[in-house]
């Protein structure tokens, strides 16, 4: 039986990920390093630090800066996306989403969130949909992000379910591998040439259900 549904929050609960996108991109510009949205696509779903990582081996210039120097990269870029996202309200939610937690909440399902994001609490809040969720993963106590399974694992555990016994919803291919490589069916919300290694692939949020959630577990199963 289905029993918990595990969430990724940038790009599937609320769009997050343009701030995302517009804070590296700025840090990157002051590095002199382009981040254009196609390279972007890479950092979703990546930790804060190995998102820094990724975009200095992109500019060529891995090995250039201290740890203390990469922190206060993170910093820099964090406080900007701080800020972009400071004016959101529960209209941020993307479409289909408050009506699915509304489902799952009906019918009893456990609903956690599994992102990798250390911000993901404070967005719940300004969302005003803490209370939809069971449970959060925090990202600090996995000891590998994705694409590691580690998030979705710790999810199901938090949930009291079996991964066999759990769906994910992810918008990131570094997200999907996670899921896949936790051995839970997966549905993935975005462009199916990114994403065709998930379970279904549903071109926006609106699509989903529980009814298609269930469908996409049972032909999974
Ligand atoms: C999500 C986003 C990534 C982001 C990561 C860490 O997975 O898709 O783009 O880098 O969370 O977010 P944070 O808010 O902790 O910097
Ligand atoms: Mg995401």
């Amino acid at each position: 039986m289905l029993k918990a549904v595990l969430f990724d929050l940038d790009g599937v609960i609320t769009d997050t990920a343009k701030f995302h996108f517009l804070a590296w991109r700025d840090l990157g510009a002051e590095l002199g390093i382009t981040v254009d949205e196609a390279f972007n696509e890479e950092l979703k779903g990546v930790s804060r630090i190995d998102s820094l990582e990724r975009i200095l081996a992109h500019g060529g210039v891995a090995d250039k800066y201290s740890s203390a120097e990469k922190e206060a990269f993170c910093t820099k870029k964090n406080d900007h996306y701080l800020e972009l996202i400071q004016e959101m309200t529960p209209a941020d939610i993307l479409p289909g989403i408050l009506p699915l937690l509304k489902e799952l909440r009906e019918a009893g399902l456990k609903t956690i969130v599994t992102s990798a994001s250390k911000n993901a609490p404070g967005i719940l809040a300004l969302l005003q949909v803490k209370d939809y969720f069971d449970g959060i993963v925090d990202p600090a106590s996995v000891a590998a992000g994705k694409p590691a399974p580690d998030i979705f694992l710790a999810g199901a555990e938090l949930a009291g379910a079996k991964p066999a016994e759990c769906i994910g919803v992810e918008d990131a291919a570094s997200g999907v591998d996670a899921i896949k490589a936790a051995n839970i069916t997966a549905v993935a919300i975005g462009d199916a040439t990114v994403l065709g290694h998930a379970d279904r692939v549903l071109a926006d949020t609106s699509a989903l259900s529980l009814a298609v959630l269930r469908d996409t577990w049972e032909q999974a199963i």
